[in-house]
């Protein structure tokens, strides 16, 4: 099981959009997907609602007791972002404790899918760091405006820190720009600006922003999915352009990143 994690302190950079679309894309190559959502607020957990599995959600990653997975006829199986993890948190374990307890857990069941993808909070938390310490691939999802560089420093030390103290291993598959209008002038000039003090840890593709995204995630399907609820567009019940075209353009992005994991 190859753990992807999904990752930026700074909320709102598109983690959860990006990741529960990525769970689709790779159950759509076939692939048997564990979806972690490490974030109490559970946004991701709500568009994948349906491959929940009952009763036993992400916190139970941190327990002493083996978890004891049904089997279930599902591609991606969804362990959901829940209240227990707040607990976690503020347990008097230690941060080498958790993360101990957390790859046992993951150990145990990594037999039964090709990848996890995990959602992490937009906090710099003990649960969020335990994850993708955890992991063996990270991506990090940054919206483009006048503190990309900021936020991009940030994010980038925090990765290198884990690399150097606690997992050698982690490959950073690299600064995702995310909801980029390819419209603005000043966001082509904040992404040169990214690119050229961070070129060598930029992924080299971009999500643009689209509203075909929102709707989705709303919706809980992954946007090349996305009907349209009227006659005007495709025609109600086809995809909507709109989604098709952003779908393409994801869906590129995660075929990158899978290249890429697929051939370390
Ligand atoms: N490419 C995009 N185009 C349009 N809207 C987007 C795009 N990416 C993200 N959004 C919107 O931006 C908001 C934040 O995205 P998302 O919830 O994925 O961020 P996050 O990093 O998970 O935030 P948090 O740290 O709070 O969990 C959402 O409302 C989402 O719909
Ligand atoms: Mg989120």
């Amino acid at each position: 099981m190859k753990k992807k994690v999904y990752v930026n302190q700074k909320g709102g950079s598109g983690k959860s959009i990006l990741s529960y679309n990525d769970a689709y894309y790779l159950a759509e190559q076939g692939k048997r997907v564990l979806f972690i959502d490490g974030d109490e607020q559970a946004n991701s957990s709500k568009s994948l609602a349906q491959f929940a599995v009952p009763g036993i959600g992400a916190s139970a990653l941190f327990s002493e007791s083996p978890i004891n997975l049904p089997t279930l006829p599902q591609q991606i199986v969804l362990l959901r972002g829940d209240a227990g993890l707040r607990q976690v948190e503020k347990s008097d374990k230690g941060d080498d404790e958790l993360v101990t307890t957390l790859r046992a857990r993951l150990a145990e069941i990594a037999d039964g899918f090709d990848y996890a993808v995990i959602d992490t909070a937009g906090a710099n938390s003990r649960v969020a760091n335990a994850l993708v310490v955890a992991s063996d691939y990270a991506v990090l999802p940054c919206r483009i405006d006048p503190y990309s560089i900021d936020v991009a420093t940030e994010v980038l030390k925090r990765i290198m820190f884990i690399q150097k103290k606690w997992n050698p291993g982690l490959v950073n598959l690299g600064i995702l720009p995310n909801e980029y209008d390819t419209n603005s002038p000043a966001q082509d000039e904040w992404l040169k600006q990214l690119m050229s003090a961070y070129k060598q840890f930029v992924l080299g593709a971009f999500v643009t922003k689209r509203s075909a995204y929102r709707e989705a995630c709303g919706e809980g399907v992954p946007v090349w999915r996305l009907e349209s609820e009227s006659e005007d567009d495709a025609g109600k019940g086809k995809v909507k352009t709109a989604a098709r075209t952003a779908g393409r353009e994801v869906k590129a992005v995660f075929k990158m990143m899978q290249d890429k994991m697929e051939n370390t």
